[in-house]
């Protein structure tokens, strides 16, 4: 990289954390905000009562269910690195939204809570990350809990994973003897104050001269014996850091920690200062773009409505992949082929937006808009570019949406667009017929379109069964695609863009329609642009 913009574009670290719901994500989330002085006061993401209510209302689910349901961008500065923290979601219906937003990322922390080990989360997202390649650092929380062996957990991550692991640091006891860890890279011993202030930063660890410094002794009289006896056989068995492993995807080093008392958590900010990915080349269709080149350019992975309901627009969540980007610049909308004047760039710190003056390789930035946008969009300086890799996917389970009050069915349609456009399902307004269908990839999605659309546009709705088993975008000449329609009626539907689609009841009466219009291509999902 040589470019006046390599120096800025090498200190962003752009990641996501992913775990099992209930490891700790929120928590550690909220410390490494705390950390990088970007909230003062922990429990500003999440927090009991009025202070919860006052912060993350706009999501009465997330409440509910005790789920975090919608995914944000947070943007704290440390040691000199700009940090973008983008959220994901933890329930499985989600996982959807969450594999846009990793491949918006260049890494991730993987959280694990030390009695539960690898869940089934865990695992699904890991998976995702391996298939992009991202490098992932462990963090073992809730080292304060009594929890499994170190080494057991160790073993289990690679087995699991199949990964290499190698621990960073090396704890000191478990649950109400936990005592602190032993930073194995940098020589450091770290000990947790017992009944510090949540709310404030713990001392920096201090710097001893090895595993058989005396200082040891002295300060840990009651676990030094079994702390060498951890180290060494961690030296023994355990390989090596290597960064380049790491930043290939198959070694991950592994912190222990406690997100809720502050422990750990400045080894894990440092680690990712130190050794993190910085962002990434980009693949589109026409060629690789370098996070340094002097053009912007940018991709949309997420589009989110109503997040704040004193804003009532539509925010898409624009990846910057090049460039310098200047608030007010004129971009070109590839699928469009529309200049547009991007006056109102916001970059997020939990719920609070502030303007983007400007933004580089790696930021995330919000562009309000009225429905213009969609997931796989990009912006560019002129280039006509499509980046490659957002995943898309097939809607599997169809159910029939009706308002409950008839009279408000104009406004259900309007909600049911902005949601679709938004990527939170796939809408079908059969040719015949007043119903809608709507199709989502897991079930609890269903619980929360009825919800917002609830609470966003104030229509109580009601799912029902439908005969349909499944939907196929029908791709073809124009004639073709005419004459299909023409023969199917009673099975033919529009998307929110107008797209015509082939509601199934059956494999069967799918496979005979393969059968009977070879012409036509009968697709899973809508083409990404
Ligand atoms: P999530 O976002 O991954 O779902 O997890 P979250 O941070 O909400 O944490 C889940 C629970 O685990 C919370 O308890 C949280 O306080 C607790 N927790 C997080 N980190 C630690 C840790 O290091 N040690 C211990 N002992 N607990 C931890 P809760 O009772 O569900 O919520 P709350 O009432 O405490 O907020």
């Amino acid at each position: 990289m040589t470019s006046t913009l390599t120096p800025i574009v090498e200190k962003r670290r752009t990641f996501a954390i992913i775990s099992h719901p209930d490891a700790g994500k929120t928590t550690l989330t909220e410390k490494l905000l705390l950390f990088g002085g970007a909230i003062n006061l922990a429990g500003a993401v999440k927090a009991k009562g009025e202070r919860r209510r006052a912060t993350s209302d706009w999501m009465k689910v997330e409440q509910e269910r005790g789920i975090s349901v919608a995914s944000s961008v947070m943007t704290f500065d440390y040691k000199g690195c700009t940090f973008n923290l983008l959220d994901t979601t933890g329930h499985e219906d989600f996982s959807e939204d969450t594999y846009r937003v990793l491949t918006a990322v260049d890494s991730a922390v993987m959280v694990i809570d030390c009695a539960k080990g690898i869940e089934e989360q865990t695992k699904k997202l890991f998976e995702v990350c391996r298939l992009r390649d991202i490098p992932i650092v462990t963090f073992i929380n809730k080292l304060d809990r009594e929890g499994q062996d170190p080494f057991a957990l160790l073993e289990e991550i690679e087995k699991t994973l199949a990964l290499d692991v190698t621990p960073a640091v090396w704890p000191i006891g478990i649950g109400r003897d936990f005592k602190g860890c032993f930073d194995l890279l940098h020589d450091r011993l770290n000990l947790m104050e017992k009944n510090a202030d949540k709310a404030a930063l713990p001392k920096e660890g201090k710097t001893i001269n090895g595993i058989d410094d005396k200082t040891l002794d002295a300060e840990l009289p009651d676990h030094v014996d079994a702390l060498r006896e951890g180290v060494e056989m961690v030296r023994a068995l355990c390989p090596e850091f290597e960064r380049t492993s790491y930043l290939e995807g198959h070694m991950t080093p592994v912190f222990f920690g406690s997100a809720v008392n502050n422990f750990g958590v400045r080894e894990l900010l440092d680690a990712l200062v130190e050794f993190a990915p910085c962002p990434r080349p980009q693949e589109t269709v026409s060629r690789q773009i370098k996070p340094d080149e002097e053009k912007v350019s940018g991709f949309v992975f997420k589009i989110q409505a109503n997040m704040d309901p004193k804003h009532r627009d539509r925010i898409a969540f624009m990846r910057l992949c090049s460039g310098h980007f200047k608030r007010g610049m004129k971009l070109l909308h590839s699928r469009s082929q529309k200049q547009m004047i991007l006056h109102n760039p916001v970059m997020f710190l939990a719920q609070d937006r502030e303007l983007a003056e400007d933004a580089y390789a790696g930021d995330i930035i919000g562009v309000p808009n009225h429905g213009g946008l969609r997931i796989g969009d990009s912006f560019t300086e002129g280039e006509s570019l499509q980046f490659k890799g957002i995943p898309c996917f097939a809607p599997e389970l169809l159910k029939k949406v009706r308002p409950k009050d008839p009279l408000k069915a104009k406004h259900l349609a309007k909600a049911l667009e902005q949601i679709a456009e938004e990527g939170g399902a796939s809408v079908f307004k059969p040719v015949q017929g007043a119903d809608w269908i709507v199709g989502v990839v897991g079930a609890l999605q269903f619980e929360v379109l009825a919800d917002r659309i609830r609470t966003e546009y104030d229509i109580p709705v009601i799912f029902e069964p439908t005969t349909y088993f499944t939907a196929r975008w029908v791709k073809g000449e124009l004639a073709d695609v005419k004459n299909f329609e023409d023969k199917n009626l009673s099975s033919i539907a529009h998307d929110h863009d107008g797209a015509v689609v082939f509601l199934t009841r059956n494999a069967w009466h799918l496979n005979k329609a393969e059968e009977d219009f070879p012409k036509i291509k009968l697709m899973k999902t809508r083409e990404q642009y």
